[in-house]
């Protein structure tokens, strides 16, 4: 559908700053590949939280329901519990619209340097998060406030359905790249959850006879993913496990200011959200030094989820020219002293 009509969801911190910045570079690239967007901003977050007492309305998911996809900068303000602001405006999202798949490619482009000692160039994976349940699951309690009896019990939730979806995805994302998955469980701990996880990665496996899979322990797949990133291929994890990787897998790869992920509903039946992996930086907000290079490879996540390819590819490749450009603008947190909009400038520049 043309125009595709965007959500747009800034949000906190570096949140608008990112998605602003961001937003004439998409239209730059949408420009060239003869297809416009129409956005729409919802000034929901902790503003929001502070003046009407909820991050978005309660009929929240039905406004968004109707958009091609929704770009979110990010979400979480000092003044505000995180978990009141996450559980009341990001995580909804996610689950409401059974965006599953939250696919968060680590790549090392030209130009930029791993931290790790010695690094291989050739560090690219892509990791399968679950996205709806697991360790996220809302269920749990505390009780005997303030005694020696006090506890928490926070529960994780793992479906055959809500498994074997993102398994399937994954196994189907390695047929497509090397061909090579790695199921990241914690089942020598955990045996139940855990456990289902291998059992339902053996079924599944039966359906993709070819590829190859390696499972690893979390914590050994953690120092894996610094010790050899440049072996692995397809990661598959829990929510929370794959919540914990892709900050590995942003590290190695160039740090927080690039890594991009889509949180993806596979069936198209409600929107998919696309937005980086990096939360509001509190510690930077205002000072226009945010990288929005994260924010601007997600924009290409979602045109390529948008089905326009050759859009995602240029903008891809404008990414990857000018991070190669050792004379091309680059935010702080990539060593130069260029400001957010320097760079969105240049990138823009590149695209025509
Ligand atoms: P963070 O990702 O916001 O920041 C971690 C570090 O990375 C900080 O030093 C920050 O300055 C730096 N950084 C992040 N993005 C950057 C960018 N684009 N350019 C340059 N540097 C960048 O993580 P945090 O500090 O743990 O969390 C801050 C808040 O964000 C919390 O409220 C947290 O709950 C929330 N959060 C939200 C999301 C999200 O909206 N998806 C993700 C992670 C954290
Ligand atoms: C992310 C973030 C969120 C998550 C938080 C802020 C709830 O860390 O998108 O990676 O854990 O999913
Ligand atoms: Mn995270």
């Amino acid at each position: 559908r043309v125009p595709y009509e965007v959500a747009l969801l800034p949000g906190d911190g570096i949140g608008p700053a990112v998605v602003d910045a961001a937003l004439p570079v998409f239209e730059a690239v949408a420009d060239r590949h003869g297809f416009t967007l129409e956005t729409t901003v919802f000034d929901w977050g902790s503003e929001r939280y502070h003046s009407k007492g909820t991050m978005m309305p309660d009929d929240g998911l039905d406004q968004l329901e109707g958009y091609d996809a929704i770009l979110l900068g990010a979400v979480g303000d000092p003044s505000v519990p995180d978990h009141v602001t996450l559980n009341g405006l990001l995580i909804p999202i996610r689950k409401g619209f059974e965006q599953y798949v939250c696919k968060r490619p680590a790549t090392l482009f030209a130009g930029i340097e791993s931290p790790i000692q010695n690094h291989t160039d050739d560090i690219d994976f892509v990791v399968y998060r679950e996205n709806t349940e697991g360790e996220y699951s809302d269920i749990g309690g505390r009780e005997h406030r303030g005694t020696d009896a006090e506890l928490a019990v926070q529960s994780a939730v793992f479906t055959r359905t809500g498994t074997e979806r993102i398994v399937r995805q994954a196994f189907e994302a390695a047929t497509a790249r090397e061909g090579k998955l790695t199921s990241v469980t914690k089942s020598n701990a955990q045996a139940h959850g855990m456990v289902f996880w291998d059992d339902i990665v053996n079924e599944v496996h039966e359906e993709f006879p070819e590829v190859e899979v390696e499972r690893l322990l979390v914590d050994a797949a953690s120092m894996d993913l610094i010790r050899r990133p440049e072996a692995f291929d397809v990661l598959v994890a829990s929510n929370l496990f794959g919540d914990i990787l892709t900050d590995i897998g942003a590290v190695v790869s160039g740090g927080m200011g690039l890594a991009p992920s889509g949180n993806i509903n596979p069936t198209m039946e409600y929107p998919s959200m696309f937005e980086p992996v990096h939360g509001s930086a509190p510690d930077i907000v205002g000072q226009e030094i945010a990288n929005p290079i994260a924010t601007v490879r997600s924009g290409a996540m979602l045109f390529e989820h948008l089905g326009e390819s050759s859009a995602a590819e240029t903008l891809r490749t404008v990414v990857e020219n000018h991070l190669a450009d050792a004379a091309a603008p680059r935010t702080p947190d990539l060593g130069g002293a260029a400001s957010t909009t320097d760079v969105t400038e240049a990138l823009e520049e590149r695209i025509e």
